[in-house]
């Protein structure tokens, strides 16, 4: 059977993150608030070094391990500082003075990244798209590794620039993905991966927590020379609990992995992912170029969908009378201007659906 989402609530949330999350989660986190599993304590209330804590925990890493078949090499972590904060613990691990690192730019986390990581040593970019505004990502054979990088690093979905890619094939260096905004929506390729990286608040719960797994031979080449909390190694060797862990960010990620597993797992989730998105992309496509879509055709993103009308005026119209009819948080980045359309995991096929309608409507009354 088809995975599909559906929803009894009155706003669709097109937000791109926090972003909309499965409403059996929101109704079990809700409980799971007044008292976690007959325990008469809250989840927000209990020892994060108690039974009912070290169940969350386990939980969550099976169950996130069973969902995105994560071999028994890699280690998973739960950390803090958001996705952000990868962008320097990252280097610091696995920078060593002397060498250098890869990096692929493909849009504004990227360079952020980039920034990051130029703080603390040497980084070459191996191809970046700032000069087409960021509106493709390369194809394996367009991207120029160095044979002796020290790690080499891209983003599988730009959230802001609305373009995906796959993990390139050419890469011989230990392959770093930023995957915030598309981790779960389709299976990930670990044998091509060293880490991978997550900020919760898309795909996969509230703000406050980030996913790292990464292979554990990788993560022993680690620097020490740093403060605990920087160190990937610490965090394993303490199972996310060296110091307090954002303990509901964590559980409510355990809540998604199970949902998404309820759906049939990430293959069908992909599937369901490239229809949502393509219901939007149709109805793009078919508007007699009314609308126009920022990223190229062939690195379409399936999660964030950002596209103009003719002028920036009818962008604020139609992001008014979406707000209207219920649609909210349709407003694109501010470094791209006009509509964005996030369609995450959690967001029901029904709102794609009355998004084109509206689509449909909206150029039919405003066309010249
Ligand atoms: C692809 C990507 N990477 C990194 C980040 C930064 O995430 P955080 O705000 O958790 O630091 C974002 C935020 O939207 C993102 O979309």
């Amino acid at each position: 059977m088809n995975a599909t989402v559906t929803s009894t609530r009155t706003t669709l949330n097109f937000s791109a993150g926090p972003s909309v999350l499965p409403e059996c989660v929101l109704e079990q986190a809700a409980r799971d608030i007044i008292e976690l599993d007959g325990t008469g304590i809250s989840v927000l209330e209990h020892s994060h070094r108690g039974p009912a804590i070290d169940r969350v925990f386990d939980e969550a890493i099976a169950d996130c391990r069973a969902l995105a078949s994560i071999p028994d090499d890699f280690d998973i972590l739960f950390l803090q500082g958001g996705a952000s904060m990868q962008f320097g613990m990252i280097p610091m691990n696995f920078l060593p003075t002397g060498s250098h690192a890869d990096y692929v730019d493909t849009g504004s986390w990227t360079s952020k990244a980039i920034k990051d990581a130029s703080t603390i040593g040497d980084v070459r970019v191996a191809w970046s798209g700032k000069d087409d505004g960021y509106r493709d990502t390369p194809t394996s054979a367009d991207i120029a590794w160095t044979p002796d990088a020290a790690y080499s690093y891209y983003c599988t979905n730009n959230t802001i620039y609305g373009t995906q890619c796959s993990a390139p094939t050419t890469c011989k260096t230990p392959l770093i993905a930023d995957m915030s905004s598309d981790i779960f929506s389709r299976p990930i390729d670990w044998s091509k991966h060293a880490m991978v990286f997550a900020g919760a608040q898309k795909n996969m719960g509230p703000a406050g927590v980030t996913l790292a797994v990464i292979r554990k031979d990788f993560m022993s080449t680690a620097r020490t020379e740093m403060p605990a909390m920087f160190r990937y190694g610490i965090h394993a060797d303490k199972g996310s609990r060296y110091n307090t862990p954002p303990v509901f960010a964590v559980y409510c990620a355990g809540l998604v992995f199970k949902w998404i597993q309820s759906l049939g797992g990430l293959d069908q989730v992909a599937e369901m992912n490239n229809r949502k998105a393509a219901i939007i992309y149709d109805a793009i496509d078919g508007s007699d170029s009314f609308y126009t879509g920022h990223a190229d055709i062939a690195c379409r993103s399936l999660m964030n969908i950002p596209f103009t009308t003719p002028s920036p005026e009818l962008d604020a119209a139609f992001i008014a009378t979406a707000k209207s009819a219920g649609m909210s948080s349709l407003k694109g980045h501010r470094s791209v201007g006009g509509i964005r359309a996030s369609v995450y995991n959690a967001f029901p096929e029904e709102g794609c659906l009355k998004l084109a309608d509206l689509m449909s409507t909206f150029a039919a009354s405003h066309r010249s």
